[in-house]
C-alpha cells in the first residue's frame, strides 16, 4: 500500500506530528512577518504558515502564486482560537512549514474555479473545472457507487467479464458509431450500443451470472440525461424468473441507497405499462408528483377514439397562483396536440369554465356530466380541474406532459425523496412513424407466458397484442434501467426478426452466428442494464448528466477539450480505402 495523507484529511490526531503534504496554492497572504497559504488537494484545504526562522522556506514562499504545485514539509499545530476558520474541516489547525519545494509553476487560470463559468469554458478546460470540490465530490460519488455495485454483485457470484468494443451492430434501436477497418478495406466495425448479444452468448457458454460496467455508444439526439458515450451496469443471469430477478435488482438499489445516502428505500411499486400510461400518461412517472390522470371518456361521446382525461389540482396547491395565469397551460399543451384543454374551477357543485373556450364539447356540461366529473376527480370547492383530449407520443401523452409541468410549477416535487418503481409488461412491438412494427424494447426480448405454439400463431396473426416479459426501473421520473427475459428459442427469435422485416440476407449477415448459437442448449436467461450516469445523477441531486462524467460531450456530441470528432487528413483516409467526397 502506498501511504497518502491528503490536506483535507488532517485532523487533531496529527497535532505536533511532522508530515509531508502535496497540493496547489489556493491563495496566499503575505503579512510581512508571516506568510500564509491555503494548500488544496482533492480532499480539502489546509492553512500553511511560513515563518522567517525557516529562512529558505520563507523566501520561497515569497515567490509563490496561485495554483503553483508544491510539496511542503512541516509540523501540525493548533491555531490560535481567534484564528479558527469554521468554513474549513481543518479550520482549527495549521501546518508550520520547514521546507517547501515548488514542483511546478502555473500560469493564471483561464477559468475561475470559484465562480460561475460558461459551460463552454468549463468543458474546454475540463481538467481545471474538475478542480472544483463540487465536481470532485461527484466523481468520488461515482467511484463509490461502482465500488458498492461490484461488491454486491461479486458477493452474489456474478463474474465481471469484458466484451468487445470493436464489434457489429447490436440492434438497440439507435444509430451506430462506425469505425472503418484499415486491414479489411471498406468494412466497418460498429461500437456497441450495449453488450446485449455478448452477454446472451455468455449465458449460452454457461457462465450463468455476468456483469460488466460497460461503455456503450449511441448516435442519437442528446438531452440532459443522455450522452453519446455512456456507462451501463450490465447484468445477465440464467435460470431465474423475472419477479425474483427484479427483487434481486431491487435489493441492489436498496443497498446502494443505504450505503451512499443512508436512506432505506420503500418497496418498489409495480405498474404495468398500460396502467402507467392510464394513470400518469407516461411510462416514466415521477411518483413524487401526486397528480393523476382521470379517464372521463365514458361521459363524452367522441369519434376519434382518444381518451378524454382530467387532472384535479387541490385548492391548497393553487393558492399561490393567480387563476388568470392558468391560461398558459392551454398554450403549453397545444404544442402536444391537445387543442381543447378547458380549465374549470369547482364551486358549489358546479364547474365554472375559467376561460370559456368556444367550440369545445366541454362547454355546455349537463348536470350528470358535471356531477360525475366532480366525483371521479374527488374534487372540492375551489379545486381546479383541467380537461382535455389526450394525444400519445412515444410512451408519453400530451396530458402526461401537462401532469409533469403542473407538478413542477406547483412545487409538488420535493428534492431528496426517492420513489423507485417498476414498469412491467410492455407490448412486444410498437409501430414506428411509417407504420412498421418495431421492437418496443429490443428484438431479443421474450414474450410473456405463452406456450411456443400459441405464441407462434399469435406472432403470425396479431403480433401487436403480445405482451413482453420486460421491465423498466424508474426513479423520480428517470428511466434508470431496462431489461427483460430473453428469447432462448431459435424459431421464435427468427420469427421476431422476420416480423421486424430484417431480410434473410441481413439476418444471416448480422445475426447468423447468434441464431446458430441459440441451437446449442441455450438456458433460460434474463437481464437488465442500469444507466450508471443516471444513477449517479440522482444520487448527486443534479439533473445534468455532464455533472457526473469526467470528460463529457456537448449536446452536439463534441468534445470541446480534445476537439473530437476531428477531420482526418486525406492521406490517412486513403489508408482505410476512404477519401473525402467533399
Ligand atoms: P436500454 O437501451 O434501455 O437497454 O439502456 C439501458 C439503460 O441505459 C441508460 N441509457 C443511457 N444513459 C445515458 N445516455 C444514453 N444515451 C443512454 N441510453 C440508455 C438508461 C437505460 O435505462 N441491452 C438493453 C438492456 C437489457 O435488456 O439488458 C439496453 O441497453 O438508464
Amino acid at each position: 500500500m502506498i501511504k497518502k495523507i491528503f490536506c483535507g484529511e488532517i485532523n487533531k490526531n496529527f497535532l505536533n506530528k511532522e508530515i509531508i503534504l502535496y497540493g496547489w496554492v489556493q491563495n496566499y497572504r503575505n503579512l510581512g512577518k508571516l506568510i500564509f497559504i491555503n494548500l488544496k488537494d482533492r480532499e480539502g484545504i489546509i492553512q500553511a504558515v511560513f515563518k522567517p526562522e525557516y529562512k529558505i522556506a520563507y523566501n520561497i514562499a515569497n515567490t509563490l502564486r496561485n495554483n503553483f504545485c508544491v510539496k511542503i514539509k512541516g509540523k501540525i499545530v493548533k491555531r490560535a482560537k481567534n484564528n479558527n476558520n469554521i468554513k474549513l474541516s481543518t479550520g482549527e489547525i495549521e501546518i508550520i512549514v520547514f521546507d517547501i519545494f515548488i514542483l511546478n509553476k502555473s500560469k493564471s487560470l483561464p477559468i475561475d474555479i470559484n465562480m460561475h463559468n460558461t459551460e463552454e469554458i468549463r468543458l474546454k478546460y475540463r481538467y481545471l473545472d474538475l478542480r472544483q470540490f463540487k465536481m470532485i465530490k461527484n466523481l468520488k460519488l461515482r467511484s463509490n457507487i461502482m465500488f458498492y455495485i461490484r461488491n454486491f454483485l461479486e458477493k452474489n457470484k456474478f463474474l465481471n467479464i469484458e466484451t468487445p468494443i470493436l464489434t457489429n451492430s447490436t440492434l438497440e434501436g439507435s444509430r451506430d458509431y462506425l469505425v472503418p477497418s484499415r486491414i479489411t478495406k471498406h468494412h466497418f466495425y460498429a461500437l456497441p450500443q450495449s453488450p446485449q448479444i455478448f452477454k446472451q452468448l455468455l449465458m449460452i457458454s454457461g457462465l450463468d451470472r455476468y456483469y460488466q460496467i460497460a461503455k456503450c455508444f449511441r448516435d442519437e439526439d442528446l438531452r440532459s440525461d443522455r450522452q453519446p458515450e455512456f456507462t451501463q451496469i450490465d447484468i445477465e443471469m440464467s435460470f431465474i424468473k423475472s419477479n425474483i430477478f427484479r427483487l434481486f435488482i431491487e435489493k441492489m438499489i436498496f443497498y446502494i441507497w443505504k450505503k451512499i445516502k443512508n436512506v432505506s428505500l420503500n418497496k418498489f411499486k409495480v405498474f404495468t405499462f398500460q396502467e402507467s400510461m392510464e394513470i400518469f400518461g407516461t411510462d416514466k412517472p415521477d411518483l413524487r408528483n401526486k397528480l393523476k390522470l382521470v379517464n372521463l371518456s365514458n361521459f363524452f361521446i367522441k369519434t376519434n377514439k382518444k381518451r378524454i382525461v382530467s387532472i384535479n389540482i387541490k385548492n391548497k396547491y393553487i393558492s399561490n397562483i393567480k387563476l388568470k395565469d392558468l391560461n398558459k397551460y392551454i398554450l403549453y399543451i397545444n404544442k402536444y396536440g391537445t387543442n381543447d384543454l378547458n380549465v374549470f374551477k369547482v364551486y358549489k357543485n358546479k364547474l365554472i369554465n375559467l376561460f370559456n373556450k368556444k367550440n369545445t364539447y366541454f362547454l355546455n356540461l349537463n348536470q350528470y356530466e358535471t356531477q360525475n366529473i366532480i366525483i371521479k376527480n374527488n374534487a372540492y370547492d375551489n379545486d381546479i380541474i383541467f380537461i382535455g383530449t389526450e394525444y400519445l407520443y412515444d410512451n408519453i401523452s400530451s396530458m402526461g406532459y401537462l401532469r409533469e409541468k403542473l407538478g413542477k410549477d406547483l412545487n409538488l416535487i420535493k428534492d431528496k425523496i426517492y420513489y423507485p418503481l417498476w414498469i412491467i409488461d410492455y407490448p412486444l412491438f410498437k409501430k414506428d412513424k411509417i407504420g412498421n412494427l418495431v421492437s418496443m424494447n429490443h428484438p431479443f426480448t421474450s414474450p410473456k407466458d405463452y406456450s411456443v405454439n400459441n405464441l407462434y400463431n399469435l406472432l403470425e396473426q396479431n403480433p401487436q397484442q403480445i405482451i413482453s416479459n420486460s421491465y423498466d426501473l424508474v426513479i423520480n421520473g428517470y428511466e434508470i434501467g431496462s431489461g427483460s427475459m430473453r428469447i432462448n428459442n431459435y424459431k421464435i427469435q427468427k420469427k421476431i426478426f422476420n416480423i421486424l422485416k430484417i431480410s434473410q440476407i441481413n439476418q444471416q449477415k448480422n445475426f447468423g452466428f447468434f441464431l446458430e448459437a441459440l441451437k446449442f442448449g441455450t438456458p433460460p436467461h434474463i437481464g437488465i442494464a442500469l444507466g450508471l450516469d443516471r444513477l449517479v445523477m440522482l444520487l448527486a441531486n443534479t439533473n445534468n448528466i455532464r455533472d457526473v462524467i469526467a470528460f463529457p460531450k456537448t449536446t452536439s456530441a463534441n468534445c470541446l477539450l480534445t476537439h473530437a470528432p476531428n477531420k482526418i487528413d486525406n492521406y490517412l483516409l486513403k489508408d482505410y480505402g476512404l477519401s473525402y467526397i467533399f
